[in-house]
């Protein structure tokens, strides 16, 4: 594994899968592993779980970790090409990037959409100009598009959920991925990296979201939109809660009809499916307090795999630069 940016990295889902496995079984098997070597862990955007479960997957691994909160801590940053800097950028992303170089054997990002451009975001305006300078692997903490630890660690965790080697289960998992209500515009990350990763899940996946929140056709594929939620919760397995904006109307938030919150009367409908929410959520407006804290939820379950989602591909980056 070169870098680290979607589904295409891997080769082999699930054979990274029953590896993540086994790191959480013993994630101190292999202390040694990144001796001598560092990890620059760039956060562009605020994060919780991914900044912290990324140094715990490094420490375990024996690497050392810089970690930068560029939006706070650095200088402001120019990504556009022959800019002039005479207002409010600072340092541009190339020579950032080329002293991230000298510092570390692997660069992480994260680098949101910024929601203002839709054909910046969809070209991963940011992301594409750290893998164009960086010497080094570049891992994406979550991109304009994508997040691929958030996704692969969404794998682990249905694995553990669906007893999919049991010879006597004969069908797959339904897992619905269902759009829901937020106060304001969500990126499309999440969402499409989830039915991207879902897509090479021995599952069948469906989509749930409002008229005119239909996700990027190219992340969609042949998956079927529902845009009735109760009619695709029906015999769920498990459900998926993400909000995003418009993507057709890019980052607009149309008026929506109807309670698209999650509540534990909607998981009637289902196969007392199991809950999953990336984190942060909104509580009581995503899905419920009732379906949170319920016995259906393994959301915090999915926060704790993130570490080995994160500590797999670190050492299978690691075992490329031995
Ligand atoms: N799910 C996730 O990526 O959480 P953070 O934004 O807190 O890192």
């Amino acid at each position: 594994m070169k870098n680290f940016t979607s589904v295409e990295d891997i080769n082999d889902l699930q054979s990274m899968i029953k590896k993540a496995l086994e790191i959480k079984e013993n994630p101190l098997a292999e202390p040694n592993k990144g001796k001598a070597k560092t990890i620059g862990l760039v956060f562009l955007n605020s994060s919780l779980r991914t900044r912290l479960s990324s140094q715990i997957a490094a420490q375990n691994l024996g690497l050392n970790v810089l970690i930068l909160n560029a939006s706070q801590e650095a200088w402001n940053l120019e990504f556009a090409d022959g800019a002039v800097m005479n207002s409010g950028t600072v340092e541009h992303v190339k020579d950032a990037v080329e002293v991230l170089n000298q510092y570390c054997d692997i660069i992480a990002v994260r680098c949101f959409a910024r929601m203002q451009n839709k054909e910046d975001d969809v070209n991963e305006s940011i992301l594409s100009q750290f893998l164009k300078y960086a010497k080094v692997p570049v891992i994406s903490l979550e991109s304009a598009t994508r997040h691929p630890l958030q996704s692969f660690a969404d794998c682990i965790t249905i694995t553990e959920n669906w007893p999919f080697d049991r010879l006597t289960m004969n069908r797959k998992p339904k897992v619905v991925l269902t759009w829901a209500p937020h106060i304001k515009p969500i990126a499309h990350a999440v969402a499409n990296s989830f039915a991207e990763w879902m897509q090479n899940m021995e599952v069948d996946l469906v989509i749930a979201n409002p008229e005119g929140y239909d996700l990027d056709p190219k992340f969609v594929k042949n998956t079927p939109v529902f845009h009735d939620q109760n009619e695709a919760l029906k015999d769920a397995d498990f459900v998926y809660v993400k909000n995003w904006s418009s993507f057709e109307d890019y980052a607009a938030i149309p008026e929506v009809k109807g309670n698209w919150m999650l509540t534990q009367e909607k998981l009637k409908f289902t196969r007392e499916a199991k809950v999953m929410h990336c984190l942060p959520v909104r509580r009581n407006v995503e899905l419920s307090d009732e379906v949170m804290d319920s016995e259906n939820s393994i959301i915090y379950q999915q926060a704790k795999n993130r570490i080995f989602s994160a500590q797999t591909v670190f050492s299978e980056i690691l075992d490329e630069l031995s």
